[in-house]
């Protein structure tokens, strides 16, 4: 008697499955559920941005997937395992460059590894690499001080990628920055992603933003209570640049999304 093979069930870096996220609010002693149903997953490799309205829980799930905040309703997996706490499996980019004035470039982009114990040299050759990675070489030695927002977020992301994690988490990293900047970084941003193919969650409420980037957009409802309104693939050939953003396909998905977000 033969049997069938088995179709490999697909195996994603993260799934989602009807995630809730809830505060208690101190001035009130009540419970505010921030994320209400949240579902969707992330294969190995790709690039997924968030976007959905100010307020919708964005912060709050990628806080939730961080481990740095628990779930109150559904799963969150990666690779294979429930995630219930913060781990070096995962590196966050938040908004403001959580940099350590007193280190220098290098100082900083190191810090996340000697936590870890790695020895010396092997930290030092990591630090330098990623350095050059995200283009700061002749910058090494410079304090956070003597650097602009642009190359802030270049540390930033230097020190999530220095501890090599299977996801790379960012919330808003150029929201802080000047319109030419954040271009440059988008491009940056896109540049590094190709040349490392670590999964990344991008959260954004710029929905430009997120399309230029993303091989698929989930889009959440108005919150709080938001739950997944839409789960868009980006079909836009890459590498990207400029001319991408004139691509009927760049089009058409932002005023899509334009349009659920607005409606
Ligand atoms: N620490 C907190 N305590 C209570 N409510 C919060 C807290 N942080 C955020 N919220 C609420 O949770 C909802 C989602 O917030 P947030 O995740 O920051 O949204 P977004 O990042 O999409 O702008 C909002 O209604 C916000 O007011
Ligand atoms: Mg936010």
């Amino acid at each position: 008697m033969s049997t069938a093979p088995m179709s490999k069930p697909q195996s994603y870096k993260l799934v989602a499955e009807h995630v809730g996220i809830q505060y208690r609010v101190k001035r009130t002693g009540e419970n505010l559920q921030a994320v209400r149903d949240v579902s969707f997953q992330i294969k190995p490799e790709e690039f997924v941005c968030i976007v959905g309205p100010s307020g919708c829980g964005k912060s709050t799930f990628l806080n939730a997937v961080a481990g740095l905040m628990p779930h109150n309703r559904g799963q969150l997996v990666l690779d294979g395992t429930k995630i219930s706490g913060p781990g070096k499996d995962r590196a966050v980019v938040f908004q403001s460059p959580a940099l350590l004035p007193w280190r220098t470039v290098v100082g900083n982009v190191k810090y996340g590894l000697e936590l870890r114990g790695t020895d010396k040299q092997t930290m030092m050759d990591k630090s330098m690499e990623m350095i050059k990675l995200v283009g700061l070489s002749g910058h090494e030695h410079k304090y956070p001080n003597e650097l602009s927002g642009g190359m802030q977020q270049r540390v930033n992301l230097a020190r999530a990628l220095a501890s090599d994690p299977e996801l790379l988490l960012l919330d808003e990293p150029f929201s802080a920055l000047d319109a030419q900047t954040r271009e440059v970084m988008q491009n940056e941003l896109l540049r590094i992603w190709q040349e490392t193919r670590k999964t990344a969650m991008f959260i954004t409420h710029q929905i430009d933003e997120a399309v230029f980037l993303a091989d698929r957009v989930i889009v959440l409802s108005k919150g709080p209570g938001s739950v997944v309104s839409a789960d868009i693939e980006i079909n836009l050939p890459r590498p990207r640049n400029e001319a991408s953003k004139a691509d009927p396909e760049f089009l058409s998905k932002v005023a899509q999304i334009r349009q659920l977000i607005l409606h």
